[in-house]
């Protein structure tokens, strides 16, 4: 049955769900029953998700963040209807309660249309409270945002009451709240908006602004403007999605990538299949999570990752040569697919047909990137060495002895054969052998993005850096 409803699912939830599966090393059928139990246990999908280790690197979020916005009754609600959009263009869901006195300044039509929602306004409506509409308001939601706060609904607030549908909202919700205060700069100055706001900071509740400025009111101006819609949903986004944390930050990672072109002579080369995605899908992650990254590249057709350093190389000694220039690093990847082999007898010129027949290429064994690194002495060696193993068949006793040759501390395997689609594609599907005790340990992961694949590898990587000595 969980099979069948992981078939039924759009691909982003398939894609979590494969991911969630893999950094519980679970099958994603056991990972399905895991969530299934824990919801009939009455938590939450994403209270059963996994706390993220501290030093993880997450995945954009696939699933959306929910606002609920209360418009209070104050001039500055015009300004609310900017800030649904603002909230909207960041992918976050709004939905909207207007006070009794906000639909003096804003029509429930103009909200609706914007947040393409029903509007709340009444507590007391049989319609949304059937089911108790006020709690599911307030509990839904990732986050309230109250702007504009009129000085009525602060000291509402503080003092806890719920006589209309905005303060049983707010007093009925465990989630952060974010205040937008707006005023006359008398009522902000006033002895009891002042105990408000100091009463409402104590209680936890975080606010943006007010700002100073003009007021509405003819030649009045001071510290009372609401902050502008674009200042309120960054300081939303902030709340809905801290920064990450930054587990690789003060690491030197090199990562190599692409194929590599071994001339026959001037005009031709030997080459592979490699796209080269999945070593700068690993470059974005590393330089995501913080780290200094440098990524050396045989010939791709990707453009440069933003904030990493690019070294575009040819062959598999120029790899090398580079590789060698860059250290010492603190973390290497070697994702290339390396030629093994190049022509010892290359073509100054360009060869020709002759009636002898065919030029007799003699092929002679390229340098063994990973190996020479992996052997290097313990002050020039990077504290962790990552292969890549692209085998055809027999993937994981291939990569075993693989491992067991080239002295690298994790090896990354996947099966390359042409019907997995996995050289020049999107996805890949690896297993990560590493050693515990001696033995050579084997963690298989579902099929991924290739993105997703960078992203748990850089995650394993945060791990082992912050429970290395
Ligand atoms: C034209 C006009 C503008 C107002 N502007 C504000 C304002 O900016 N901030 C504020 O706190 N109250 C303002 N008020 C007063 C509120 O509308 C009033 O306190 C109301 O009860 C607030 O209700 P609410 O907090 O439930 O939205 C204004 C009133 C009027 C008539």
């Amino acid at each position: 049955m969980a099979s069948l409803t992981v078939r039924r699912l759009d691909d982003a939830i398939r894609d979590e769900l494969r991911l969630r599966a893999a950094r519980n090393g679970r099958s994603v059928e056991d990972e399905v029953r895991v969530i299934l139990r824990e919801a009939s246990l009455g938590r939450s999908l994403s209270a059963a998700a996994p706390a993220a280790a501290p030093s993880s690197v997450r995945t954009p979020a696939s699933t959306r963040s929910h606002v609920t916005l209360i418009i209070g009754g104050g001039i500055a609600a015009y300004k609310a209807l900017d800030l649904i959009r603002r909230l909207k263009e960041r992918y976050i869901h709004v939905r909207c309660v207007l006070t009794k006195a906000a639909q003096q300044f804003v029509t429930q039509l103009a909200v609706s249309a914007l947040s393409h929602e029903r509007v709340y306004t009444d507590l007391f409506d049989p319609e949304s409270e059937f089911d108790a509409g006020h709690i599911r308001l307030a509990r839904e939601a990732d986050l309230i945002v109250v702007a504009p706060a009129t000085a009525d609904l602060m000291a509402k607030m503080a003092q806890g009451h719920a006589d209309d549908l905005a303060s049983a909202v707010l007093l009925a919700s465990d989630r952060p709240i974010l205040l937008a205060p707006a005023m006359n700069p008398l009522m902000w100055d006033n002895a009891a908006t002042r105990r408000n706001v100091a009463q409402l900071a104590r209680d936890g509740i975080v606010m943006i602004g007010p700002n100073a400025g003009e007021m509405a009111e003819v030649n009045e101006a001071g510290v009372g403007r609401m902050a502008e819609p674009m200042e309120i949903a960054e300081a939303a986004e902030r709340l809905l999605r801290p920064p990450q944390p930054h587990p690789l930050a003060g690491k030197r990672v090199l990562i190599t990538a692409g194929p590599t072109h071994e001339p026959i002579d001037p005009v031709r080369y030997i080459a592979n299949r490699s796209s080269g995605k999945q070593g700068f899908a690993i470059a974005v992650a590393a330089q995501a999570a913080g780290a200094d990254v440098t990524l050396i590249s045989g010939p791709v057709d990707l453009g440069d990752p933003p904030g990493v350093t690019v070294k575009r190389v040819e062959s598999a000694r120029d790899m090398l040569r580079q590789v060698e220039a860059t250290l010492p690093v603190d973390i290497a990847i070697f994702a290339a697919a390396v030629a093994d082999w190049r022509v010892g007898n290359e073509g100054e010129q360009k060869l020709k047909k002759t009636v002898q027949g065919m030029p007799p290429l003699q092929l002679v064994e390229n340098p063994d990137l990973l190996a020479t690194i992996s052997k290097l002495d313990t002050a020039k060696r990077p504290k962790l060495v990552i292969g890549f193993a692209a085998e055809t068949e027999h993937l994981i006793e291939n990569a075993k002895a693989k491992f067991a040759r080239k002295g690298c501390d994790w090896i990354v395997a996947n099966d390359v054969s042409p019907t997995g689609g996995v050289m020049g594609g999107d996805r890949n599907t690896v297993h990560l052998l590493a050693r515990q005790d001696g033995e050579i340990t084997v963690d298989s992961w579902p099929v991924m993005t290739k993105e997703q694949v960078a992203v748990e590898l850089v995650t394993r990587i945060g791990r082992a850096v912050e429970r290395a000595p």
